[in-house]
């Protein structure tokens, strides 16, 4: 293989990281439109990995949106650490299939480490299971297949070799400003969204332990730790203490908001998280170790393998951990040693930092805010801040025009009923310098909508 066309991959993907600085954090329309160029049908011709290269980075790079820079705030969304990326293109290098050990050993063996050291920073026991998959959408499915198979069983069902036509029933109870992928994940797991018991939520979107329903053995409890929008988490302690002394199993959404136990500051937030059964959340939102990777975490090894598992004579069975069993897919890219290099790189006190110091971006953003005038909707308790510019109307014309004018890139969303725009800073390469280039260009603009 030339390797001059790696070189320069490398060399056009630092240029083009290297060029978010000044740039508009939205891809400009002509440069979408341009995409329209490439539309054909499947080539005759073969064409050489140089020009491929090219045509991706004139025509691609200008169309992307600047999510791994400094400045963009939307949804949930972390960056890439410079040694995650450089482990990314190593791991495209290697082209390792992640299944099972026997395929690559390596991969296997970052991928459990690293699964170790989240457990760790959540405050787990070391024996609880775990797998490395695309996001938390797909952590909460597998998350919730093994509370399926445990909950089944208990009622003398075996959900794997029967399915669930005729299965005795599970109760599931959740928040009401539960994350939409949550419910998708209960649909996909079979629970369906329609049973689901929905518990009302205070005024920051947490839980109301107070109005939890009784619970059973034969209960699946929802629980969140960090709300999407105001980064507000459930009260684990006091609920987690309740469902364990009814025998229901408790599982956790903290698709960013568990990491808060990272730091000495926030961990108190985290608070009971660790009494649940499973947890899912994401290395690609607040640890930064890039698209895609979202981590499902199971208290009992059993019952993760039970729902994952499968066997075939071309399989060897292994003394070591065989990815394959714990997650939904059989091959797959090894994305856990992502994860180990984001994590190795940062250390404990990195993990800390990073956490910090986006939840005081968080705060700057908040007081800049006010100060301007505008009204902040929540408490900016961690990384999250939802503000109001006045009426809907202006606020939804102030959402567009900030995403159009390109310093910063914030999306909406509607909070008790009212339209705000969301700030969530999850990004390492988030500056000082780039919060008050954003706040400027924000308040500008609203000042600009009347
Ligand atoms: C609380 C929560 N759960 C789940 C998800 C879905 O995560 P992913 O897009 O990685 O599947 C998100 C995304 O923002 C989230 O905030």
């Amino acid at each position: 293989m030339s390797d001059s066309v790696l070189q320069e991959a490398a060399v056009r993907a630092a240029a083009y990281l290297e060029s978010l600085t000044g740039r508009q954090v939205a891809a400009r329309e002509q440069d979408v439109q341009r995409l329209r160029e490439l539309k054909s049908g499947f080539p005759d011709e073969a064409v050489s990995a140089g020009e491929i290269l090219r045509i991706l980075d004139d025509y691609g790079s200008p169309a992307t949106t600047a999510s791994a820079g400094g400045r963009y705030f939307g949804f949930v969304t972390g960056g890439t650490l410079p040694q995650a990326l450089a482990a990314s293109w190593m791991v495209s290098a290697w082209d390792q299939n992640a299944a099972l050990t026997v395929m690559s050993p390596a991969a296997s063996f970052f991928e459990e480490v690293a699964l170790n050291w989240v457990k760790e920073v959540f405050g787990l026991s070391a024996d609880c299971a775990g797998a490395v998959v695309t996001g938390a959408t797909a952590a909460n499915f597998v998350c919730l297949c093994a509370a399926r198979h445990a909950l089944l069983k208990r009622a003398g069902w075996n959900a794997e070799e029967d399915g669930l036509f005729g299965a005795p029933p599970i109760r599931v109870i959740a928040g009401d400003e539960v994350h939409t992928s949550l419910l998708k994940a209960l649909a996909l797991a079979g629970f369906g969204r329609n049973r689901v018991e929905r518990v009302p939520s205070d005024e920051q979107g947490r839980m109301r332990a107070d109005a939890l329903p009784e619970l059973d053995s034969h209960t699946l409890l929802c629980l969140q730790a960090g709300n999407v929008n105001t980064g507000s988490f459930d009260p684990a302690e006091e609920v987690c203490r309740q469902a364990r002394e009814a025998g229901a199993w408790v599982h956790v959404d903290g698709a960013f908001g568990l990491w808060a136990a990272a730091s000495p500051r926030y961990a108190h937030l985290t608070r009971g998280f660790a009494l649940a059964d499973s947890w899912s959340t994401d290395g690609h939102k607040w640890p930064n170790a890039g698209y895609d990777c979202g981590i499902a975490l199971v208290r009992s090894e059993p019952a993760l393998r039970a729902a994952m598992t499968f066997s075939a004579a071309y399989i060897p069975s292994s003394e070591t951990r065989d990815a394959a069993n714990y997650g939904p897919e059989m091959s797959r890219r090894a994305r856990g040693v992502e994860l180990w290099a984001a994590l190795r790189g940062l250390g404990r006190t990195g993990l800390a930092e990073l956490v910090e110091r986006t939840c005081g971006h968080a705060r700057m953003f908040a007081a800049g805010l006010r100060a301007a005038g505008f009204s902040v909707l929540n408490e900016v308790v961690i990384n999250q801040v939802l503000v109001s510019f006045g009426s809907d109307e202006r606020t939804r014309r102030v959402i567009s025009a900030v995403q159009r004018e390109g310093t910063c890139w914030c999306g909406g969303t509607e909070w008790h009923g009212q339209s705000a725009m969301r700030i969530s800073v999850s990004c390492w390469a988030t500056s000082e310098r780039d919060v008050e280039r954003s706040l400027e260009a924000i308040v500008q603009i609203a000042g600009e909508a009347g």
